[in-house]
């Protein structure tokens, strides 16, 4: 049988998206029940996995810029060695406590409400550019990398976990697994909305100029 999707609700509305996302990925309360019973697990391993975050992401200048071009309420370090010290500094220390929350927070939520919905489409929303004075505007490619990166270091945490039977893993890492897919829906559909207004802004321009060549 063929279940009707409202394509335009979907696009309008969270909870209608979210609804879609769950039935298609099998998300259910089985699932959030396993995110909450890793809680326990990951939470003393939580300060290491926020440090090889942003390890990996200091380790390459086009995504360790974006720490030094966004640091609303932070005071300016802008040169270079400072730079070099910087992972260690006060200001990265807050950076990797909001990861650290973001973490503790989709882990132990009980109920995906509607506040909470919002809190996963704000996180993706703030990376790109259509949030205002909170926008980073930090490339998708980086985003789809650390998303990936990050799911790696929880379930390895989760494989190398004594005291769980291989139904308890296999339901654990799977959830995590579409918490991912979740959140990734919940960034690119941020990302698609600018990707679409660039395209319309595009269009105008040239049909504003009348331009009659492909390429100049
Ligand atoms: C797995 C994907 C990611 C997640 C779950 C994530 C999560 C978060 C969260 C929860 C915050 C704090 C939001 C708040 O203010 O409440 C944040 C801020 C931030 N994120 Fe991400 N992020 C991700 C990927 C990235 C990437 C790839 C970059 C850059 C290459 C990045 C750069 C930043 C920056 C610059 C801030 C602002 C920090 C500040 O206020 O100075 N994020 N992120």
């Amino acid at each position: 049988m063929t279940e009707h999707i409202d394509n335009k609700r979907v696009n309008t509305d969270l909870r209608s998206r979210f609804e879609y996302l769950s039935k298609f990925l099998n998300f259910t309360s089985n699932d959030i029940q396993a995110l909450n019973a890793i809680a326990p697990i990951l939470f003393p391993r939580i300060p290491v996995i926020a440090d090889t975050v942003y390890r990996k992401l200091f380790s390459f200048d086009i995504t360790k810029q974006y720490f030094f071009t966004h640091h609303q309420g932070f005071e300016s370090t802008s040169s270079h060695a400072d730079i070099d010290v910087a992972l260690e500094s006060t200001q990265m220390s807050i950076r990797k406590d909001m990861l650290s929350m973001y973490l503790k927070r989709v882990l132990t939520q009980r109920e995906w409400n509607d506040t909470f919905l919002q809190y996963l489409s704000q996180v993706g929303r703030m990376h790109t550019n259509q949030a205002g004075s909170t926008s980073i505007n930090v490339d998708y490619i980086h985003i789809n990398l650390l998303l990936g990166y990050l799911e790696h270091l929880l379930i390895d945490v989760l494989w190398k976990a004594e005291n769980l039977d291989d139904a308890t893993k296999l339901a654990m890492v799977t959830a995590i697994n579409k918490l991912f897919w979740i959140q990734n829906d919940f960034f690119t559909m941020h990302y698609l909305l600018k990707t679409k207004e660039d395209l319309s802004s595009t269009e105008q321009i040239s049909k504003d100029t009348h331009c009659c060549c492909l390429i100049n």
